[in-house]
């Protein structure tokens, strides 16, 4: 067995499973055990999404978390997901089964550069994608996610300055559709950011039924072929009530799985990313998310997320301020 200071070097419990064990009903019986509730992304792999009991989009698993009477939430999904977790609650053990699933546009906006940025724009008020480490959010005035941002937006003031960090194909998106012109951080993520609109067009001339449903992360030429543009959730939903029974399906290829679950009947299409052969876009962070070491995570309670306790004091104000405009639009 490795030691905790070899665990600590590698970010997650890297032990062996015992022989013969159920693996999925022993993560089950220890959740139930612990009082842990097991949340997951829709990117992580369709066996942990199909394990957990809660699957959403970033804006419901912040939801969930900050609602939940559990004593442990199991974060199956991104670094700062668990922070985001953690700031919520507090007084819980907060788990990410793999410290290495970390997110390329949180980490594409460092909060000591993000702070110059706020402070070379005094007054504007500050918007920042849920996609940010903590210690971002720390200089934010209101947080959003893919689910939330356009009425958020529209829920200031017309002739507020905005900035907005630190995703710029979403912040170019919601400039679009809300006439707003935010000032926007130049981030971006590395799986979205690579759809091939010639990929995406070709698929579409061999499925001309087929719907485009598209994440505001990806490049503009990219949204602007979409039927439909949205967050995971918004995307779902959408792929179950319209008519369509083909859909071409450019965001993190996870999504795929419910989606299939959900409507059994019709066809979704992974568009494919614009430099391999692969057909499908994976997230790597997330899929760092195994059943071993959620199995291990539940079994010896680490990783845990911490944040400072003075970042949080300050991130939480954002976050709820999200939450607050959330309920209050019934989002
Ligand atoms: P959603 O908010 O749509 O779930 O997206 C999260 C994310 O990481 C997108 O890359
Ligand atoms: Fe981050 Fe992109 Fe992965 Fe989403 S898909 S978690 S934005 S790296």
């Amino acid at each position: 067995m490795l030691t905790k200071e070899e665990w600590t070097a590698k970010g997650y419990v890297d032990e062996p499973i015992p022989e013969g064990i159920d693996l999925k009903a022993e993560i089950r019986r220890m959740a139930r055990e612990k009082n842990a509730v097991i949340m997951a992304h829709y990117y992580v792999s369709g066996e942990i999404q199909d394990l957990a009991d809660f699957v959403g989009d970033s804006l419901a698993l912040a939801q969930q978390a900050a609602k939940t009477d559990a004593k442990i939430i199991v974060m199956c999904g991104v670094h700062f997901m668990g922070e985001t977790n953690k700031i919520l609650c507090p007084d819980k053990t907060v788990l990410v089964p793999d410290l290495n699933a970390t997110c390329s546009l949180a980490e594409s906006c460092p909060a000591d550069e993000f702070k110059k940025f706020v402070e070379a724009h005094p007054d504007h008020t500050v918007i920042s994608y849920v996609n940010t480490t903590a210690a971002t959010k720390a200089v934010t005035d209101v947080v959003v996610t893919s689910g939330n941002a356009r009425q958020i937006v529209e829920s200031l003031p017309k002739d507020e300055k905005i900035i907005f960090g630190p995703d710029q194909n979403l912040g170019n998106y919601i400039n679009s559709i809300t006439g707003r012109q935010m000032i926007l951080w130049n981030g971006a993520c590395h799986v979205h950011e690579k759809f091939s609109l010639e990929k995406i067009l070709e698929l579409k001339r061999q499925h001309p039924e087929a719907k485009i449903l598209v994440h505001p992360e990806c490049k503009g030429p990219v949204v602007r072929v979409a039927d439909k543009v949205g967050s995971t959730a918004a995307l779902l939903k959408f792929a179950i009530n319209d008519d369509a029974t083909e859909f071409i399906v450019a965001t993190e290829s996870g999504i795929l799985h419910e989606m299939q679950k959900r409507c059994p009947e019709k066809t979704f299409i992974p568009a494919p990313p614009n430099d391999s052969t692969c057909a499908c876009n994976e997230c790597n962070y997330m899929k760092l998310i195994t059943l071993q070491k959620l199995y291990n995570c539940l079994k010896y309670e680490w990783p845990q997320v911490e944040v400072e306790p003075e970042i949080a004091e300050k991130a939480i104000r954002p976050i709820n301020r999200m939450l607050e405009i959330s309920a209050r639009l019934g989002l």
